[in-house]
C-alpha cells in the first residue's frame, strides 16, 4: 500500500494498520465520521515512516490470522516506542499482546462469534459514556491468556476475560470485539474517546474544509492549463465536475460519450443539468452508431464488455484529440480504489503475508494507463459517502447524490445475448416504469438498484383473443451495502403487481414479467 503523502497535504491525525480484516476501511470511515482525517495503511509500515507521519494515533485493524502462527503479519516492533497512542482491535490487540510479552491461544471452545455483553469493569478513557452490558460484535477464534506486563483489564463478557485491556501509562488499548461495525451499540463512543481524549484530535476533516483544500490543490496543481473530464452522469464524476468549475470554471471541459446504453432520458438530462443549468461545458458526443455496430453479433457477456471498454477509449482518444489539447484528465477515483489498487499485502482469506495482491475490478479503470495526460484526482482520498456529502455542499441535486449505481456499459449488459436497437427500446420502457414505481413506492433510497432485464427467449401468451410470442422482463431489485454481497428485496405485492401489469401492457414486445429472487453470492447483482 502506497505510505506516500504525494497529494502534499494533510496528514492523518489517525493510521490504521491494515492486517487484513474486512472491517479496515469501516474504522477509517468511522474515525472519519468523528470528524478526524484517517487513512489504512499497509501493516509493514515501518515505525520510521509513521514518525515521520507523526499521527496523533495508531489502530491496529483485525485480520483473519493468528497472531502465533508462521506467516502472521506482524508490525514493526518499533512502534512501541514512538510514543503514540495505539488501539489494537481483535487481532490488532492480540498482536500487541504477543508483542509486549503476553500470550494469545486458540479459544478451545471458547471462540466467540456475534453479538455479546460487555461488561465493564474500569470506565476511565477508553470505555466512558460506553454503558456496562452494552451489545458489543465478537468474532474471535483466539483469546488473551496472559496480559503483558503493565496491562490491565477494562472489560470482560461472558466468554472473554480481557474483552478490553490497557496500559494507561503508555497509552496502549486493546479490545477483542470490533467498535467499528453498526451492531456494536457503543462502538462509536469508544472511537471518539481513543481520538479526542487519548490522541488529543481536532474535530477538523470536515466537508467545508475538504472543498477549500481540494480548490486550491487544483488550482496550484493545474495552474492555467486546460482539463479534460468524461462525465458519465454518476455521483463520483459529477461532484468531479462541480468541484473542478469551482477550481479552475473554463480552463474545465466536460465529454459525455453516449454510447447508447443510457437509461431513457439520461442523455437530454445529462446535457440540460450540466450545460444549461450550471453553464459547464460538457461536449456531447453521439457515438449511438458506432457501438451498437460493433455489438453486431456478438452474444459473450465478457466480450461485450471488452468490445465496448476498447470502443470507449478510442472514441475518447479521437474526440480529446479534436478538443484538446488538454494537459490534464480528471477522474474520479476514489479511497477504496486506491487502498485496493496498492493492495494490503495481507490475503484478506488466509490471513497470511503475500508479496503483491492483484486485483482486478470492473468497476475500476475505464481508461487505460498510458494515456497522454497528467491526471488530477481530487477525490482519491474520499470515501463514496464523503463523495456525496461534497456533492450536496456544492450544490449537486439529491436526484444525481443519491443516484443508484449504474454499470458503465450500461443497458447492454441488461440484454443478454445480442444487443440490437429493437432490445434497447423495449429495455428502455421496461427500465422507466421501474424506475417510476419505486419511486412512487418511496422506495428508491431503500433499495441498492433496481432495474429490468431482458432475456434473448421467448415465451407464449394471450393478450385479448391474440396469442403473443414475446421476450420475458427479469425484475432485479437488491438490497446491499456496498455491491460486494446482497440480498433481493422485499418488495409489497401490489407494487410488483403494477410493475408487472404496467410493462406487459405500455412496453411492446414483452409479455412476461418475472422476479429475481438470488441473492449475492451467488448471483451476482447485474445478469452479464
Ligand atoms: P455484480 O454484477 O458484479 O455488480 O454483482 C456489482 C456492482 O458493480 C456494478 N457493475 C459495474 N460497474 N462497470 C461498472 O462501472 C461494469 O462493467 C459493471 N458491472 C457491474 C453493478 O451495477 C453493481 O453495482
Amino acid at each position: 500500500m502506497s505510505n506516500s503523502q504525494s497529494e502534499g497535504q494533510r496528514q492523518p491525525a489517525i493510521v490504521i494498520l491494515d492486517f487484513g480484516s474486512q472491517y479496515s476501511e469501516l474504522i477509517a470511515r468511522r474515525v472519519r465520521e468523528t470528524e478526524v482525517y484517517s487513512l489504512v495503511m499497509s501493516y509493514s509500515t515501518s515505525a520510521d515512516e509513521l514518525r515521520q507521519l507523526a499521527p496523533k494515533g495508531i489502530i491496529l485493524s483485525g485480520g483473519p490470522s493468528s497472531v502465533y502462527t508462521e506467516r502472521a503479519p506482524l508490525c514493526d516492533p518499533n512502534i512501541w516506542d514512538l510514543g503514540i497512542p495505539v488501539l489494537g482491535v481483535c487481532y490488532g490487540m492480540q498482536l500487541m499482546v504477543q508483542q509486549l510479552g503476553g500470550r494469545v491461544e486458540p479459544a478451545i471452545g471458547k471462540a466467540e462469534y456475534g453479538k455479546a455483553p460487555l461488561q465493564v469493569e474500569d470506565p476511565r478513557d477508553l470505555l466512558t459514556n460506553v454503558e456496562s452490558g452494552s451489545t458489543m460484535w465478537m468474532s474471535h477464534g483466539d483469546v488473551v491468556r496472559d496480559l503483558p506486563e503493565g496491562f490491565v483489564r477494562l472489560a470482560h463478557t461472558a466468554n472473554t476475560p480481557d474483552a478490553a485491556v490497557a496500559d494507561h501509562n503508555r497509552q496502549f488499548y486493546g479490545v477483542q470485539f470490533h467498535p467499528e461495525v453498526v451492531h456494536s451499540s457503543h462502538g462509536i463512543a469508544l472511537i471518539r474517546n481513543f481520538v479526542y481524549h487519548i490522541c488529543g484530535c481536532e474535530p477538523n476533516w470536515t466537508t467545508t474544509a475538504f472543498i477549500e483544500e481540494a480548490i486550491a490543490q487544483v488550482q496550484a496543481q493545474v495552474g492555467q492549463k486546460r482539463v479534460l473530464l468524461a462525465l458519465s452522469g454518476g455521483v463520483d464524476s459529477s461532484t468531479l465536475a462541480f468541484l473542478l468549475k469551482k477550481a479552475i470554471g473554463d480552463q474545465l471541459t466536460c465529454m459525455f460519450i453516449d454510447q447508447g446504453f443510457m437509461r431513457k432520458g439520461e442523455p437530454e438530462f445529462l446535457m440540460d443539468f450540466f450545460d444549461r443549468k450550471f453553464n459547464i461545458n460538457v461536449e456531447y458526443i453521439n457515438a449511438r452508431q458506432r457501438f451498437i455496430s460493433k455489438l453486431n453479433g456478438i452474444v459473450d457477456p465478457e466480450e461485450k464488455r471488452k468490445i465496448i471498454g476498447t470502443e470507449f477509449i478510442r472514441v475518447f482518444e479521437e474526440e480529446s484529440a479534436r478538443l484538446g489539447p488538454f494537459d490534464y484528465l480528471a477522474q474520479g477515483t476514489l479511497y477504496p480504489d486506491v487502498i485496493e489498487s496498492a493492495g494490503t499485502n495481507v490475503d484478506r482469506k488466509t490471513g497470511e503475508r503475500v508479496a503483491v495482491k492483484i486485483k482486478s475490478h470492473h468497476n475500476v479503470g475505464g481508461l487505460p494507463k498510458d494515456l497522454q495526460f497528467k491526471l488530477v484526482e481530487p477525490l482519491r482520498r474520499l470515501f463514496k459517502d464523503e463523495v456525496r456529502k461534497v456533492g450536496r455542499a456544492l450544490g449537486l441535486p439529491e436526484e444525481i447524490v443519491r443516484r443508484h449505481p449504474f454499470p458503465g456499459p450500461g443497458l447492454a449488459i441488461r440484454i443478454l445475448g445480442e444487443v440490437t436497437d429493437e432490445k434497447l427500446n423495449c429495455l428502455r420502457d421496461a427500465d422507466l416504469i421501474v424506475r417510476e414505481e419505486i419511486r412512487d413506492a418511496g422506495l428508491y433510497h431503500d433499495i441498492w438498484q433496481a432495474f429490468a432485464v431482458l432475456l434473448p427467449v421467448r415465451s407464449v401468451g394471450v393478450m385479448g383473443d391474440q396469442r403473443t410470442y414475446a421476450w420475458p422482463i427479469v425484475l432485479r431489485c437488491v438490497s446491499s451495502e456496498d455491491g460486494m454481497t446482497a440480498d433481493w428485496s422485499r418488495m409489497p405485492d401490489e407494487l410488483l403487481e403494477r410493475i408487472s401489469n404496467r410493462i406487459v401492457n405500455e412496453v411492446r414486445g414483452v409479455n412476461r414479467v418475472v422476479l429475481d429472487i438470488t441473492s449475492k453470492p451467488p448471483g451476482t447483482i447485474e445478469w452479464e
